[in-house]
């Protein structure tokens, strides 16, 4: 199986995106790491994932908090002893018109997105550069991150940040055998989303601005981020893969 052999820790798996790419590549051969702030969430994740058959630790961590960040690597490292892979799926989303942002509402956002990021990467690098086997991270960019929208100038600052992440990281352990690389969603039926999904205006609007002519589905973003997790991927660091329908191909 393609990601036999490896472990991979995924933030954010109680939900969406996250859910998604856990129960992938535990069908790929993987064992996981799931992590995120709703526990609950995270037990029904691994109850499917060891359904499959694999391992699934089960770890509640804030990634906006440096030593909860941490325990989640030593308790991956005490129960498997490696880990090859990083998901960084955790995250959110709110609609606020630029002028009524405010001062907390930007750093909530920056935090979850941007600094919980950098936080689980650099803890998961440490440890990557320690074992010399080689490791596949994965940001959570968004077309957002390309492209600006309104009432959401947070959002977007946070996503198009996550990007140049990558790219750093990328050119910082590309000698390590670290790889780092973004997917960019467009918009995808997850609970994200379901202001626009159970808005029939909105959901009439969004789907108009989409070659594809519908949103994307969660399996769609798994398929991607399991393929740079996975040594088909080998030479792919520093790369940007946007699996958006064409939403923000104009020329
Ligand atoms: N759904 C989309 O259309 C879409 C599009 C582009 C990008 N993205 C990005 O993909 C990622 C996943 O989105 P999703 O649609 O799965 O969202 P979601 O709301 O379904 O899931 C997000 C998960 O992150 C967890 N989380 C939030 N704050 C946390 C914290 N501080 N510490 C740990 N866990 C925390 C939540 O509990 C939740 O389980 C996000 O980064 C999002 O910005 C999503």
């Amino acid at each position: 199986m393609r990601l036999e052999n490896k472990v991979v820790i995924v933030t954010g798996a109680g939900s969406g995106l996250g859910k998604a790419v856990s129960l992938k590549i535990a069908s790929q051969g993987a064992d996981l790491v799931l992590a995120d702030i709703n526990g609950e969430a995270i037990a029904q994740t691994a109850a499917e994932v060891e359904a499959m058959g694999r391992k699934a630790l089960q770890c509640v961590v804030d990634v906006c908090n440096g030593e909860s960040v941490n325990k989640m690597i030593a308790d991956a490292v005490a129960a498997y002893g490696q880990i090859h892979g990083l998901v960084n799926s955790a995250g959110i989303f709110s609609s606020i018109p630029f002028l009524d942002l405010t001062e907390r509402d930007w750093d909530r956002m920056i935090n979850i997105n941007l600094k919980g990021s950098f936080l689980c990467a650099q803890s998961f690098i440490r440890q990557a550069v320690e074992q010399k086997t080689g490791a596949s991270i994965v940001f959570l960019s968004s077309i957002s991150g390309f492209i600006g929208f309104t009432k959401s100038a947070h959002y977007c600052a946070s996503k198009g940040a996550v990007r140049q992440l990558s790219k750093a990281i990328a050119l910082e352990f590309g000698p390590n055998g670290i790889r780092s690389n973004v997917v960019a969603p467009g918009t995808i039926e997850t609970p994200m989303n379901a202001w626009i999904i159970d808005d029939p205006e909105m959901h009439k609007q969004s789907v108009a601005s989409i070659p594809m002519g519908r949103f994307g589905k969660s399996e769609e973003i798994a398929d991607a981020i399991a393929f740079l997790l996975s040594d088909e991927a080998s030479y792919c660091t520093g790369s940007e893969l946007l699996v958006d329908g064409g939403q923000i191909t104009h020329c």
